[in-house]
């Protein structure tokens, strides 16, 4: 039977090469999608930088470049890899596109005309040298449980404590070394705990088309009440506060959306950048929201299993809920490991680089 697909892997961040588990995934989707070729489907088969956040920012600034340029340079270093595994994506976008600052602004008023938009004030920690708020990253400190030194916020390396930030001893900033404040800032939050929302993922988590069991099983986790009637599905705190490479959220000077809520709605702006290049702007732009809605249209999407809340749950809520079409299925691979289950690592030296094993 001849299908109409919309296929996508996740979209890297622009800041590194492609390591070897990028490409296994885009072989594991690229074979599916060359078989649909071959059966007489029509495929548009996307990816795209993932472009915006703190780290690209940071990091940019450490190579003297804007975040812009930066990223312009990762993404010219993509080409060799694509071709040499004869990945065959029909299109290569940047979630920092104008296609994507106008899609996510929609997508964000639609919540907000639909009340699922809400804020509320945070304490959060503040670098008083950088002028900026620390992402918990790059927060270090002291373990709260063991006493080990140079710790990240979240948890401990040595004894493998779970804690947050503000819970270190002797807490600094990883790009100052200054000590943090605590300081308050008004956050935008994507209310899925709406009973609205939570109605919806339900349904559409149980629904046997769209995940493998495992995958449901492990998503059940979030929306099934605890013993105390809570569930984990809370709000999704959606800004990030300037200085930060990323959208600016409509009518909310200085506050960004935060990079996992514009990255998703990227596969849609390269798909719609795929349209465009192929009909001009106008019919492109018209051809695109006429495939994307039609109900023949199939949206699959290939990722690791490190990023099944983003895709499971926030993202066909905030595509439900800004009235477009959920995903239909989304597939979920594990990890490539070495030595029987390690995990990969460059600074281990047990990485393995594409280009070198082409
Ligand atoms: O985990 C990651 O590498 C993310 N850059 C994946 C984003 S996938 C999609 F949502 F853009
Ligand atoms: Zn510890």
């Amino acid at each position: 039977m001849s299908r109409q697909l919309f296929v996508t892997t996740a979209l890297p961040y622009a800041n590194g090469n492609f390591h070897i588990g990028h490409i296994m995934e885009y072989i594991q989707a690229d074979t599916w999608v060359r078989h649909q070729r071959m059966q007489g489907s029509t495929v548009h088969f996307v990816c795209a930088d993932d472009a915006h956040g703190a780290p690209i920012m940071i990091a940019a600034e450490k190579a003297g470049k804007t975040p812009q340029q930066f990223v312009a340079d990762i993404s010219a270093g993509r080409k060799p890899y694509l071709d040499g595994f004869h990945i065959s994506f029909d299109n290569w976008h940047s979630t920092d596109a104008p296609e994507n600052h106008e899609l996510a602004q929609d997508i964000y008023r639609a919540l907000k005309a639909n009340d699922l938009i809400s804020t509320r004030t945070i304490e959060q920690f503040y670098d008083p040298q950088k002028a900026m708020f620390l992402p918990d990253r790059f927060i270090k400190g002291e373990c709260p449980k063991c006493g080990t030194k140079d710790q990240y916020g979240d948890n401990c390396e040595s004894c493998g404590a779970v804690y947050s930030p503000t819970d270190l001893k002797n807490p600094y900033s990883a790009l100052s070394g200054a000590t943090p404040e605590l300081r308050k800032s008004e956050h935008y939050f994507f209310k899925l705990s709406d009973p609205r929302c939570v109605a919806f993922l339900e349904g559409w988590t149980a629904d046997g088309n769209h995940l493998q069991t495992e995958v449901y099983n492990k998503i059940k986790e979030w929306l099934i009440p605890k013993e105390d009637g809570q569930r984990d599905l809370g709000d999704w705190d959606i800004s990030r506060d300037a200085p930060y490479f990323g959208i600016e959220i409509p009518d909310a000077p200085g506050k960004y959306f935060y990079v996992w809520l514009d990255a998703p709605i990227g596969y849609l702006a390269s798909l719609k950048n795929l349209f465009i290049k192929q009909h001009g702007a106008v019919a492109g732009a018209q051809a695109f929201e006429t495939f994307l809605a039609d109900p023949a249209t199939e949206q699959v999407h290939f990722i690791g299993k490190d990023i099944i809340t983003f895709h499971t749950l926030f993202w066909p809520a905030m595509l439900h809920f800004s009235g477009r079409k959920t995903p239909n299925v989304v597939h979920v691979h594990g990890f490539l490991t070495i030595n029987s289950g390690e995990k990969m690592s460059k600074s281990r030296g047990t990485g393995l680089d594409p280009l070198k094993y082409l």
